[in-house]
């Protein structure tokens, strides 16, 4: 809580390349929290760099990721957006936050696991600690809830437990946030395997619809979608194709399935996918547009960063100075 109101806070990987998957399950919801909490909603780069990044790269991402989120729908005036290394507080919070953190916890933790698997040449002390920065991320603003993908729940559990063993410690100093973590959100899964759930990563080029495709490969992809040989649009155990085709379809109309079934009732699969194109090209396609402008605009962006900075850090500055007095920091 932040005075009377309560503050939803999340982080996003400047990772850029984000797919249908991460608009329908999670971008598109977090435009819905701003009238009834105080929002934050930051690019994380300072744990980019826990993996090698070009710095080029990196720097452009950052403005990509912030000018999506914007052209997603996250209205600047309403929303706090802010760059995570544009305020230092994070890194101070981090490092104290390491040591109410024990080694044990950070161990167990599922992905650093993958992460060094993956990375085996570079397993450096931020990607063990990378759930402290985390933790710091979100007990700085005194969130109280976080919308995070499941993949997350383990490091938002920390986070809590964090908060717990500092507030016993020192007396009440954070709120112990909650995750909010939407299970129901349409799981999208890839085109090419719609068993298995879309992910940005796929090799497979007609896998994947990423939200700034466009039209021409939309329709490319949907075309080329796995679906079964029935031939009838209809939602139904093992048709994993077309369930989720029809998944994408009401997404982006806001029809029923009893309402989709109607509609291509008797029609082929050409003609299902070919809507199922168009509906998603169409449903992006202001996304597009204000992706594209935005991105035009480096000097409007900046001004998005600096302000958000500085609110940011308006708040963050009066959690450290409690965070100070507690630990014996003299002033
Ligand atoms: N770890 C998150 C992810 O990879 C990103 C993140 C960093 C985050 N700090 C956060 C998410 C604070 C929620 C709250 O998706």
């Amino acid at each position: 809580m932040l005075g009377e109101q309560k503050v939803v806070f999340s982080g996003v990987q400047p990772s850029g390349n984000l797919t249908i998957g991460n608009y329908l399950g999670a971008i598109k919801n977090f435009s819905r929290f701003s009238d009834t909490y105080k929002t934050f909603y930051c690019v994380v780069d300072l744990h980019a760099i826990t993996v090698r990044q070009v710095p080029a790269e990196l720097r452009r991402r950052t403005y990509e990721t912030l000018a999506l989120y914007m052209a997603c729908g996250l209205d600047e005036k309403k929303n706090t957006l802010f760059v995570q290394s544009q305020v230092s507080a994070h890194a101070e919070l981090g490092w104290i936050l390491d040591c109410y953190t024990m080694f044990g916890e950070l161990s167990r933790m599922t992905q650093f696991k993958d992460k060094s698997a993956k990375h085996a040449q570079n397993i450096n002390a931020g990607l063990f600690t990378y759930p402290s920065l985390m933790a710091a991320d979100i007990l700085l603003y005194q969130t109280d809830v976080v919308p995070v993908g499941i993949d997350q729940k383990q490091h938002l559990e920390l986070a809590r437990d964090i908060a717990l063993r500092f507030n016993q410690l020192h007396g009440d100093t954070f709120t112990v946030p909650d995750g909010y973590i939407n299970t129901d959100t349409m799981k999208i899964m890839s085109l090419a395997e719609p068993t298995a759930k879309m992910s940005k990563s796929d090799p497979n080029p007609n896998a994947v619809v990423y939200i700034l495709d466009t039209k021409d490969d939309i329709m490319r992809k949907f075309k080329r979608a796995v679906t079964d040989s029935e031939a009838c649009v209809r939602m139904a155990e093992g048709k994993d194709g077309i369930n989720n085709l029809i998944t994408i379809y009401r997404a982006f109309t806001g029809k029923t399935v009893e309402e989709v079934e109607r509609e291509f009732d008797g029609r082929g699969y050409g003609d299902f996918k070919e809507a199922v194109g168009e509906a998603c090209a169409e449903g992006l396609r202001p996304v597009r547009e204000e992706f594209a402008r935005l991105s035009a605009d480096k000097a409007f962006l900046e001004s998005v960063m600096k302000n958000g900075a500085d609110e940011a850090a308006y708040y963050a500055r009066k959690t450290m100075s409690k965070v100070r007095r507690k630990l014996g920091f003299v002033n």
